[in-house]
This record gives C-alpha cells, sequence and structure tokens, in this order.
C-alpha cells in the first residue's frame, strides 16, 4: 500500500496489462489516484499538470505500483503544448486505450465579487482545457475501442452560490461528454463522465469544506454516511474502461454517496457563508 491505501491487488475483476491510460491533471488528488489505480491493475499509465515537480512525483510513484510510467508538464489551457505533450506519450507507448481528463481549478467566489478574470480562470482550465484535450488525443485514440473519462462535479447540474463559475464549466464539460458520444460513436470511441462526490483530503474539499463544522455537514448531507475516496472513483473509472462498460456512452455518471440527489446537503449556503466572509 502507499500512503494513498492503494496497492497492488491479487486478484481483480480488470486487467489494463498491456494497455494505456493518460490521466491529464493526474499529480494529485482524485485524478492521481485515478492513475494509480490503473497502474496496479497493469496499465502504462502518463499523467500531465502544469508542475513537473508534481509530475516527476506522480511517475516514481506510478512505477513502484506498476510498471511504465511517463509524463509532461503543461497547462490545458496552451493547445500547443497539450499537443506536443500528447505526441510524446503516444511516440514512447503507442495508441492511448483510455483517456482521463480531469484538470480543474475552483475556489468559492459570489458573482458580484468574481471578476472577469476569475470567471475566465475556472472556464479556461475545466471547459476549454477538456476541449483542448479532446482535442489532442483524438488522433493517437485506439479505434474502436478507447474510451475517454471527463471528470466533472455535481455543479454541473445542481446549481450552488458562490459556484457560479465552476457550475458554468462543469456543465460544459458534460455537455462535451455528450456531443463527443455522438460524434465518436461512429469510430468506436466511447465518451462519459464521472461525477465524484465530496471526496476526502483533496484540494477540492480543502476549498470548499475547509472547517471541522462544514466537513461534518458535507457528511451529513451524504445518504451513505461518510466522504468519498480517490479509490471510490477510480474503481468507478476501471469500470468505464473496462469492457464491462462496452454499450456504455454519454453516461454522466455520480460516483458521489448519493449526495446530488440530496441536493449536495446544504453546500449552497455554506460555500456562500464561506464566500461572504
Ligand atoms: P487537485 O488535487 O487540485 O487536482 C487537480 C489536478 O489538475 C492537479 O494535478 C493539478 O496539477 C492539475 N491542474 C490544475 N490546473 C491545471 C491546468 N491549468 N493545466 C493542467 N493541469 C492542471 O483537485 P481534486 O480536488 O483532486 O479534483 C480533481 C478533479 O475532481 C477536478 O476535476 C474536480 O473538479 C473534480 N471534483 C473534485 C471533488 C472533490 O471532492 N475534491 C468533487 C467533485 C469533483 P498542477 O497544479 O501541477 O497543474
Ligand atoms: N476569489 C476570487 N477571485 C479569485 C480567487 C478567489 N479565491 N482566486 C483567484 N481569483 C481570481 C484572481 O483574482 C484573478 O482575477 P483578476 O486578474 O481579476 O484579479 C483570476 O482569478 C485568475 O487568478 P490567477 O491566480 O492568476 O489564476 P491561475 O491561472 O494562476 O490559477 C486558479 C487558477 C485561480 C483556479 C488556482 O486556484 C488554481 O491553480 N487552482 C488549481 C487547483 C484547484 O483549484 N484544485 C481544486 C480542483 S476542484
Amino acid at each position: 500500500m502507499n500512503q494513498n491505501g492503494i496497492g497492488i491487488r491479487e486478484e481483480s475483476v480488470f486487467d489494463f496489462s498491456g494497455k494505456t491510460v493518460l490521466v491529464i491533471g493526474g499529480t494529485s488528488g482524485i485524478n492521481r489516484g485515478v492513475a494509480e489505480m490503473f497502474a496496479t491493475q497493469g496499465a502504462r499509465v502518463a499523467v500531465a499538470s502544469r508542475s513537473q515537480d508534481k509530475v516527476s512525483d506522480t511517475v516514481r510513484a506510478l512505477q513502484v505500483l506498476g510498471g511504465e510510467a511517463a509524463g509532461f508538464a503543461a497547462d490545458v489551457r496552451d493547445t500547443a503544448a497539450v499537443g506536443q505533450g500528447v505526441a510524446g506519450i503516444h511516440d514512447r507507448f503507442g495508441s492511448l486505450d483510455v483517456v482521463v481528463s480531469g484538470a480543474a481549478g475552483n475556489f468559492p467566489a459570489l458573482a458580484n465579487e468574481l471578476s472577469s478574470n476569475g470567471f475566465r480562470a475556472v472556464m479556461d482550465i475545466d471547459l476549454l482545457g477538456t476541449f483542448h484535450v479532446m482535442k489532442a488525443v483524438f488522433p493517437y485514440l485506439k479505434k474502436p475501442g478507447a474510451s475517454i473519462i471527463n471528470i466533472s462535479a455535481p455543479q454541473a447540474f445542481i446549481p450552488m452560490m458562490a459556484q457560479i463559475h465552476v457550475c458554468a464549466a462543469k456543465a460544459g464539460v458534460d455537455m462535451i461528454t455528450r456531443t463527443l458520444a455522438l460524434e465518436w460513436g461512429e469510430a468506436g470511441v466511447r465518451v462519459n463522465s464521472v461525477v465524484p462526490g465530496p471526496i476526502d483530503g483533496t484540494e477540492g474539499m480543502a476549498r470548499l469544506a475547509p472547517t471541522e463544522s462544514i466537513r461534518e455537514k458535507v457528511v451529513d448531507g451524504v445518504p451513505l454516511g461518510r466522504f468519498g475516496t480517490p479509490q471510490d472513483i477510480g474503481n468507478a473509472c476501471l469500470f468505464l474502461a473496462s469492457d464491462l462498460a462496452g454499450f456504455i456512452t454519454g453516461a454522466v455518471i455520480p460516483v458521489d454517496g448519493g449526495w446530488a440527489q440530496n441536493n449536495c446537503g446544504g453546500m449552497s449556503d455554506y460555500l456562500a457563508s464561506l464566500a461572504s466572509k
């Protein structure tokens, strides 16, 4: 087991040996957990994010867990850098079987306090960045057979105060998922979104639930009564990337202990009070 509680499993219904998986934004939090889980199932895994240090650290961890790993530093807002990085991974590992796209930015800010630049920063990372990643990977996907998983958020369909930028951006991400499911179905490429609930120990929760009292209220709002883990999200991604999900495309799948069904508890109110402090 590594520090994230992720280790090599002796038995699994999944086998990604010989497959190539690229995780964009895969150097911390949920996405890194997802990358690590694919590595434990035998995949060659590549990760990308802005920080070369985080990329190098993650590649080392993936090599310990699995085997071959690689990475590149790029900002998803820079379409040329993303294209160059993806081409480099293709040169090294061949066609991409699985792409997980999860780079994102978030901070609570009420609309009246949010500048045009602040709104744009999140739109550019989450939404335009997802478009850049989709465009960059398509030529290198295994066709037929590749699986793309966009990491969304409940804000895509549950409006929350102090999250106007994230709500707009992630709703757009899910529409990218649905549109590409239509356009790329013919090529045998499946495109789905996974919608994590509140995942413990992540930057997202540090920003949105920074106090013990908010954390307790978040858990109270989850029907299954606990925070999620990166492994919960990784399990969903393993399934979606596997042949077991071979007829699933264009789906937006909450993996959230039922949180969204409960309107994400009182998250909207907590965020509004947090942002107005
Ligand atoms: P995180 O640890 O901050 O992960 C974000 C990742 O994206 C990091 O690897 C970061 O690395 C990278 N990144 C950020 N901006 C980038 C950019 N402009 N270009 C390239 N890479 C960039 O966050 P997290 O909380 O685990 O969230 C991961 C995903 O889950 C996000 O899509 C988020 O919206 C979603 N989500 C999270 C939660 C939660 O409870 N945490 C709930 C619902 C949805 P660098 O800093 O090196 O760029
Ligand atoms: N409240 C209001 N506005 C904020 C803000 C906050 N907490 N944080 C940043 N902004 C605004 C900035 O003021 C700036 O607008 P301005 O030029 O009008 O002042 C704009 O957002 C861009 O900020 P900047 O710091 O230059 O952006 P960046 O591109 O370096 O970073 C962020 C992008 C802001 C999203 C940064 O928080 C980030 O890199 N996040 C990645 C990690 C993360 O958010 N993880 C959780 C994922 S769920």
